[in-house]
């Protein structure tokens, strides 16, 4: 009998490819939590990652060295990788078009950002038949096929298609929008249908199964059972079960990285330079999902109304780079970077600026420093799948005192709520109020609702993240005692 093996499907492989000087290029293994989590599943079962390298075909390493690269990338994270390979063309309509001018903004209830230009179609198409070949190529009938995200909907269907048979799992990290959101979408029954090719599809909330179960309700009229974490859905030929699975992080990982000297000693500069204020810290990839205008008005109207705060609040302000052939993500840094003057040249004192703004990335060790430091983490996305960075700060918190202000409408809200400051980002006013809650509200209630925060975060982290899904998933296939044995990650 084969073995079976799990093979993992993303838009990015877990790795990055990176060019020193021309000609020369490195490998760096990805960082973020899904490849954390995944990892040890992979590495113990024999399994395999596939995905796009993150470079245009046209610019890669000749075929040899690119195949060095993934040899070592292989050897460095213990399973296997393989490229798929996308031309630059490709890369424009399927990943910046119809992937993040799409699906991103209507997914994200931000549907008057989309523009579905119907050339993106045709190539989402091409492009999610080319992975499917990827996973004919390299997989068999017994492997377990789990593809993630938005950018690869038609995959499970495209595996059809070509005749193939094998069991498959799919997560959306990003939201599922209401019905009469989804309907916007020129190719509604396209995507539907391609979503219940799937054996499981896994959601971040329960807000967005319910909202996908109203629009396979009424657009296909199948008929939805069962309670509780699992549904299913029987289409005209086959049954596919849907599930809400909220993705974290690995609790261990920041908890232990906050503990670290190095770390302590950044974390303890960061707050000299800044002596006896408050800082609030906000990180967030360059995105209009995550409302940083909105924060920053915010933040102004807090130093109006309350200026008690004056001289002894900063924000501190991370903007990661990202998708930058999008135009409307150029426009956004425009409008953050004339905002953040605005509110610097009207507030700023002798000593005092109210806004520190830093737009890179940040090495681990830095970001953690920033999470272990700033006393309050204001986190105000429009819409977020789930917002890791709130779960991420709340673990670096090692001493129990931070506060969470976060977005009603971050999935982290629906497992979090309880003991944050819970806002609507689109409320001015009520964003204001909650910042001056937070700098006044005593030690003591920090540390309570740190404290319960971090438990929550620890007993439903990545680890049991990807079991719970496993366990949906391979329960259904074999229905056996044994499923859970399958699979099963290294232990936290
Ligand atoms: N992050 C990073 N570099 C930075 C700042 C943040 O890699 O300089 C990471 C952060 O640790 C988190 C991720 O980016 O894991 C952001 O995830 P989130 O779910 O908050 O939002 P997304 O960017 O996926 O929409
Ligand atoms: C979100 C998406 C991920 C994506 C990440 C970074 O979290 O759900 O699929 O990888 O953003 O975006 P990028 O476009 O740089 O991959």
């Amino acid at each position: 009998m084969e073995t079976q093996r799990m093979v993992v499907i993303s838009n990015r492989l877990p790795i990055v490819l990176a060019q020193q000087s021309k000609g020369s290029w490195t490998i760096e293994s990805g960082s973020g939590g899904l490849v954390t989590a995944l990892s040890p599943v992979l590495r113990d079962q024999n399994g395999l990652w596939i995905g796009w390298p993150g470079t245009n075909a046209e610019d890669l390493p000749p075929r040899a060295r690119l195949q060095e690269l993934l040899s070592q990338g292989t050897r460095e994270t213990g399973y296997a990788l393989k490229p798929v390979n996308l031309t630059h063309e490709e890369i424009q309509n399927y990943y910046y078009g119809f992937s993040n001018e799409i699906l991103w903004p209507l997914f994200h209830d931000l549907f008057s950002q989309c523009n579905f230009d119907p050339a993106y179609w045709k190539t989402y198409q091409d492009v999610n038949r080319k992975f499917a070949q990827a996973v004919v190529e390299h997989t068999t009938e017994s492997d377990y096929i789990w593809v993630h995200d938005y950018h690869l909907i038609l995959l499970g269907g495209e595996l059809k298609k070509a005749g193939v048979e094998r069991k498959t799992g799919y997560f959306l990290h990003v939201p599922f929008p209401p019905l009469d959101i989804f309907l916007k979408l020129p190719w509604r029954f396209e995507i539907l249908d391609a979503l219940l090719e799937y054996d499981l599809v896994g959601f971040q909330t329960v807000r967005d199964r319910r909202n996908f179960i109203g629009c396979v309700r009424s657009l296909l009229g199948y008929r939805v059972t069962g309670r509780g974490q699992i549904n299913s859905i029987q289409t005209h030929d086959r049954e596919v079960l849907v599930g809400a699975f909220p993705i974290s992080i690995d609790y261990k990982e920041f908890a232990s990285c906050a503990m670290k000297q190095e770390v302590a000693e950044t974390a303890w500069i960061i707050h000299a330079n800044l002596p006896g204020r408050q800082l609030i810290l906000g990180v967030d990839r360059l995105d209009y999902t995550k409302g940083i205008p909105h924060r920053l008005l915010a933040f102004e109207l807090a130093l109006a109304r309350y200026p008690e705060m004056r001289g002894k609040v900063t924000l501190v302000q991370v903007v990661v780079p990202s998708r930058r052939d999008v135009p409307e993500y150029e426009k956004l840094k425009q409008e953050i970077e004339q905002l953040v003057g605005e509110i610097n040249g009207r507030f700023t004192q002798v000593g005092w600026t109210p806004i520190q703004y830093i737009f890179r990335s940040l090495s681990r060790n830095e970001l953690v420093a920033y999470y272990r430091t700033c006393e309050i983490a204001l986190i105000t996305p429009l819409k977020d799948g789930m917002n890791l960075v709130a779960k991420e700060y709340c673990a670096s918190k090692v001493e129990n005192n931070g506060v969470l202000i976060l977005s009603e409408f971050a999935g982290a809200a629906s497992q979090l709520y309880q003991n944050v400051l819970l806002v609507n980002p689109y409320d001015r006013q009520g964003v204001a109020r909650a910042i001056h809650q937070a700098f006044t509200m005593s030690q003591e209630e920090r540390k309570e609702r740190m404290t319960r925060l971090r438990r929550t975060i620890q007993r439903n982290n990545i680890y049991s993240w990807v079991k719970e899904f496993l366990r949906a998933w391979i329960y259904k296939d074999l229905s056996e005692s044994n499923s859970e044995e399958l699979f099963v990650p290294s232990p936290e």
